[in-house]
């Protein structure tokens, strides 16, 4: 399956199911939560969950209200070293576990992920 096919075959909901599963995880970790805003968890889930829907095949809707994703760009601000992106990479399979989503979507998807956390890093391990 392609990564333009997801929506169409989960829909919002399946995104929302996985973010939601992603975000129920990150504010109890204690190496990726303190780097989240701690005042606008709702606000983070939702910008992930926009850019899916978007990456993913969906309505464009967080183009109109972000412009360009430009994600090495918007993660500079934060340490990246391998620890994170591996951990990053184990809460969103789990996430991706729980979402209960066709074998398919979920293949393609972890291999997606599985590049963008690798290209985010920005940082050697400390
Ligand atoms: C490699 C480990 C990663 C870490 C440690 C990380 C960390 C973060 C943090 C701290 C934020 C700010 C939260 C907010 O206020 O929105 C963020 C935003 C975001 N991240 Fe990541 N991230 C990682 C990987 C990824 C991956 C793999 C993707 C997508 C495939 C992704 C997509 C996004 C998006 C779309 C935003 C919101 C950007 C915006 O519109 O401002 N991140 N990330």
């Amino acid at each position: 399956m392609g990564e333009n096919e997801i929506y169409a075959a989960i829909g919002s909901a399946g995104l929302e199911r996985l973010c939601a599963a992603f975000y129920r995880q990150v504010p109890n970790d204690e190496l990726l939560g303190p780097m989240y805003p701690a005042d606008d968890w709702a606000g983070a889930e939702q910008r992930l969950r926009d850019f899916l829907i978007y990456r993913f095949g969906g309505p464009q809707t967080y183009i109109a209200e972000r412009g360009h994703p430009r994600l090495r760009g918007r993660h500079a601000p934060f340490a990246i070293d391998r620890e994170r992106r591996d951990r990053w990479m184990l809460l969103m399979n789990r996430a991706i576990d729980e979402a209960e989503l066709p074998g398919e979507v979920s293949a393609t998807m972890r291999e997606f992920f599985e590049h963008i956390a690798t290209f985010l890093i920005n940082q050697s391990d400390s």
